[in-house]
């Protein structure tokens, strides 16, 4: 039984590679985990604002020293950090945009990034303080980025994981939906992505 947090950022809802591949994912997980439960953060539903003064001030003043105006700032922040301490699993739905996530899903890692909270520096070496977590990446893009001429333009796998690492979450697995926009890849491109879910021992 595990707490599971899915995180979608799609603007495409029902239509959305991403959040198909998510679900799909989540169906995995639920039959190997009977019982669990499942928190859903649509960033595009309920996004985490751009960061601004206010909230970088909130986030480097004690609690006992937050202004009224930093509390509220920092109340988005505490929200999603919240959200994820207490999960065992994420999954993350990531549809490429301009080669990268979108501004939402940055936003979330902004917002989920704070010194002393997620992550401390002991001795000037940073240490991540999340741990224990299982991160499922859902990427979906119009083409092709695990191996050939472009798999060294997709800057979204990377960042995640350098960003998720940096904060201690070291134990993710992606899974891509790639190639829907290349008419020789599109009609199999999901099922591939069923396919390699399948293959997979959650
Ligand atoms: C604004 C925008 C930017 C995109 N940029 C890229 C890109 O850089 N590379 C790519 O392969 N596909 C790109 N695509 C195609 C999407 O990755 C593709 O439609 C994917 O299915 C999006 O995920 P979704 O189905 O979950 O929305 C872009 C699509 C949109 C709407």
């Amino acid at each position: 039984m595990k707490k599971i947090l899915l995180i979608t950022s799609s603007v495409k809802g029902k239509d959305s590679f991403s959040i198909r591949l998510s679900n799909a994912i989540l169906e995995k997980l639920t039959a190997a985990y009977p019982g669990s439960s499942v928190y859903t953060r649509d960033l595009t539903v309920n996004p985490l604002p751009h960061l601004d003064e206010t909230h970088l001030g909130a986030f480097f003043t004690p609690n006992e020293l937050l202004t009224e105006t930093q509390q509220k700032a920092i109340q988005y922040s505490n929200q999603a950090v919240q959200e994820l301490m207490e999960a065992d699993i994420v999954v993350i739905g990531v549809p490429l945009y301009n080669f990268g996530v979108p501004s939402t899903l940055k936003a979330w890692v902004d917002h989920i990034a704070r010194a002393g909270v997620t992550f401390s520096y002991e001795d000037g070496f940073p240490k991540g303080l999340v741990l224990n977590k299982k991160v499922y990446l859902a990427i979906a893009s119009g083409g092709v980025y695990s191996e050939g001429p472009r798999k060294g333009y997709d800057f979204s796998d990377p960042f995640l994981r350098a960003a998720l690492g940096f904060l201690g979450i070291t134990d993710v697995t992606t899974f891509r939906v790639e190639g829907i926009a290349m008419p020789e890849l599109q009609d199999s491109a999901f099922p591939k992505a069923l396919d390699t879910l399948d293959a997979f021992a959650f």
